[in-house]
């Protein structure tokens, strides 16, 4: 088998037995679904000036539609699913949708591991406080929050909204409903929040949630990431290291995407690095990606996409999108080149991918 990150992806093998797997023998047991490019915050990160390009109506998936997709790929083998956005909370009666994927935790055959085992939402936040219950009712497993500064006015100046507390309030509701354990996201950008990494990490021990320090990557609307704005991980690391020494968590990586660390001191809360710019960790991915417009990424920095949308609605069979969807695994790219020198950005942006 080719070294995954190193080489291109010129030399296929064709997929084993049911499972997903991909070219380079990666298992894909993880899948990200975009419910909408709108998000009610303006990450500079992200989407600043962006509008929404997708005529919502006609051209997202439907809830039935997207049951229906994640229904075949759970038969498939993937075992988790995350719903982002944009701001998946927009999406009306979401509730409904969490419910119906909640069903794919049942076996879905005979073979008691073809079932769902994790359903996660990655949100900001704004939305969430009143819909936490429902969300929890309805079968939701773990929530995952956008908090990218604890000082009330960089977080607007970030997101372009006041709304700090609405993400405290957040936390407080997703413990209270047992939507724990709670995972923080916080971007970290040089000159605009590296300041912040030790206070991040004392939020985590104060809050008990599992805070993600993670590396900018050039996935914004505007195509404003500069390589310097990149904070390492592993300077993060030293930052925390220095005043709360940490301890790798020994289950830490696998396939996914952070390096985890606990407190030496037996501090509750979690420290999680994610370095996809100068760590990479391609060689493992498990990932893939589903847009709110239907359309199939196998990585996050692919430049073509797969129409699943339009496999659907010409009345293909399960059989058929199986197939789709495997031919569609099977050319996933060996890797991200962000730092290649003949690096080219993504065809889509964060806010329609989905973190
Ligand atoms: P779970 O394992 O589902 O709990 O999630 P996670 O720890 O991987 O975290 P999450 O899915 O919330 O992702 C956190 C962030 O990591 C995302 O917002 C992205 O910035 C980054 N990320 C997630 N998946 C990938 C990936 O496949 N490649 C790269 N380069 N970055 C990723
Ligand atoms: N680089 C790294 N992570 C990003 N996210 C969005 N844009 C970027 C970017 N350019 C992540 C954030 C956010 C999630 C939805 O997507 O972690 O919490
Ligand atoms: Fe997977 Fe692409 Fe992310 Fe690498 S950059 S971990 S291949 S999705």
């Amino acid at each position: 088998m080719p070294s995954i990150d190193e080489t291109t992806i010129e030399n296929p093998k064709p997929t084993i037995n049911n499972t997903l797997t991909d070219s380079y023998g990666r298992a894909i047991r993880d899948l990200r679904v975009s419910l909408t490019d709108r998000c009610n915050f303006r990450c500079f990160y992200c989407l600043p000036s962006t509008k929404p390009t997708l005529n919502q109506k006609a051209n997202i998936l439907t809830f039935e539609e997207l049951a229906e997709i994640c229904a075949i790929f759970v038969e498939l083998g993937i075992e988790k699913i995350r719903l982002t956005g944009g701001e998946p909370l927009l999406r009306k009666n979401i509730d409904r949708l969490i419910a119906t994927l909640s069903d794919l935790k049942r076996p879905q055959s005979e073979n008691e591991s073809r079932r769902l085992k994790d359903l996660a939402l990655t949100t900001n936040g704004y939305l969430f406080p009143p819909m936490a219950e429902n969300l929890k009712a309805a079968g939701l497993d773990r929530i995952t929050l956008s908090l990218d500064s604890l000082k009330r006015e960089r977080f607007e100046k970030i997101t372009e909204v006041d709304a700090l507390d609405k993400v405290f309030e957040s936390i407080e509701a997703a413990r209270r409903v047992g939507l724990a354990p709670i995972k923080v996201n916080a971007v970290i950008v040089r000159g605009w929040n590296e300041d912040e990494i030790v206070d991040f990490a004392r939020f985590a021990r104060e809050q008990d949630v599992k805070m993600r320090f993670i590396e900018f990557m050039p996935l914004d609307s505007d195509g404003d990431w500069k390589r310097e704005q990149v904070v390492p991980g592993r300077e993060m690391f030293a930052a925390i290291d220095a005043v709360y020494p940490l301890e790798l968590v020994e289950s830490s990586r696998g396939n996914e995407t952070s390096w985890k660390y606990r407190f030496k001191d037996g501090a509750p809360g979690e420290i999680g690095i994610i370095a996809p710019v100068t760590e990479m960790f391609c060689g493992a991915c498990s990932r893939i990606r589903l847009t709110a417009d239907g359309q199939i990424r196998t990585c996050l920095f692919s430049r073509v996409e797969y129409d699943l949308r339009d496999e659907l609605r010409r009345g293909a069979n399960r059989a058929e999108i199986a197939g789709f969807i495997r031919a569609a695994v099977n050319k996933k790219e060996p890797r991200h080149y962000i730092n290649d020198s003949e690096f080219a950005p993504a065809s889509r942006s964060m806010s329609f991918i989905g973190g």
